[in-house]
């Protein structure tokens, strides 16, 4: 395999060079809270309901590329009609999407701005980079709530062509106040917002009737957080005219037949089975927090998510390596900076292993 720089690496986006391929930890240790997943392996049961609607696809075909029953499925469950939803491989692949159809650059501009706060979901930050746009991104204030001022001097500087707010947010695990966001919408009536919900079923709470109250307003959710991360189902519900030009340009067939289908089933014959252990988290997550809470030099962040964000006072190292020895893998972030450096991200898991990270920490600190 020759290592030679390829002579086309000229021909790349700037911004692509610098960046890293995701790859995530080969390591697969027996307690993984790294990645905000749903911990509970479906039922015998579904699986058997899964296998039965996946033998009667037409494997020779092309699926469809309307992906209707999913897209209804999808409305049934957010409000709104099928055609307002815009569907996607996970919405990592709707954020792409949306970045591609919106990337007219404004009157006198040369580039697109993207607007997000920080720290948030890294996806914003890259995709906008990919695509060539200039990502903004305003530092969260206090409690890690939307600093008001400094996104509506942003909003009113950049112009940016969309707004990316995850309530609940990754890393941090709250949610924003919507009176803010309602206000920074209706200052900027010409840039989409765009709500993400992917934590949202772990907070009770949405915000996608805003659809239909602003021109301006997306909401987009996914099924990886809630039990189906391997399916990749992602969705945005946008105003019907604009969903209908964002959806021109997402690729026809980008859902296989086999997602489609189980993206269907997760939304309706599953759902009580994926909402009960949503149930089950919520349940875990209180737990966790108030044990985290005894431990000295341990602050958890307040959640509405499925994880917890958790501040370490002292030697952050020698809890990282604790839980590695222990098997248990979270997320840190090292190179960002304060208070997150100072801080790992620790997905709620099922009760045996929301146990054994209790115990670790435990022997480590008290
Ligand atoms: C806020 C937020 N949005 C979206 C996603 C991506 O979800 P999907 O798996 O649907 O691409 C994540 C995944 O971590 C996330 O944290």
């Amino acid at each position: 395999m020759s290592t030679t720089p390829s002579p086309l690496v000229g021909l790349l986006r700037e911004e692509v060079l610098p960046l890293r391929a995701y790859v995530p930890d080969p390591k697969r240790p027996p307690i993984r809270l790294d990645a905000n997943e749903s911990p509970y392996p479906l039922s015998d049961e579904a699986r058997d309901r899964i296998a039965q609607s996946l033998a009667q696809l037409s494997l020779e075909r092309y699926p469809d590329a309307r992906a209707f029953a999913l897209r209804q499925a999808i409305a049934d469950h957010v409000g709104g009609t099928w055609e307002e939803i815009v569907p996607g491989c996970g919405s990592d692949e709707v954020i792409s999407t949306l970045m591609t159809a919106l990337s007219r650059p404004r009157p006198g501009r040369t580039r697109a701005s993207v607007l997000f706060p920080t720290p948030s979901f890294v996806m914003y930050r890259i995709s906008s980079l990919t695509h060539g746009h200039t990502p903004v991104e305003v530092a969260l204030g206090e409690d890690f709530a939307l600093d008001e001022a400094a996104m509506l001097r942003a909003l009113s500087e950049h112009a940016p062509n969309l707004v990316f707010l995850a309530t609940p947010n990754n890393p941090t695990g709250n949610r924003f106040d919507p009176a803010v966001m309602r206000r920074l919408i209706e200052a900027a009536p010409e840039t989409l917002f765009v709500l993400d919900e992917a934590y949202a079923p772990f907070s009770g709470e949405t915000v996608s009737g805003w659809v239909a109250e602003y021109a301006n307003v997306g909401v987009m959710g996914t099924l990886s957080k809630v039990g189906l991360a391997g399916a990749r189902i992602g969705w945005i519900r946008l105003p019907l005219t604009l969903a209908a030009e964002v959806d021109k340009v997402r690729q026809p067939f980008d859902l296989g037949a086999p997602s489609q289908e189980m993206g269907r089933l997760g939304l309706t014959t599953l759902w009580p089975e994926l909402s009960a252990n949503v149930e089950a988290i919520r349940r875990e997550r209180a737990r966790v927090s108030a044990a985290l809470a005894e431990l000295p030099g341990l602050k958890a962040h307040p959640s509405d998510a499925n994880f917890l964000l958790v501040s370490v006072a002292r030697d952050l190292g020698a809890v990282m390596d604790a839980l590695a020895a222990a098997g248990i893998s979270v997320r840190r972030f090292a190179s960002a900076p304060a208070p997150l450096d100072r801080a790992f991200r620790v997905s709620i898991g099922q009760p045996h292993e929301n146990d054994a990270l209790l115990a670790t920490l435990s022997m480590l600190l008290s």
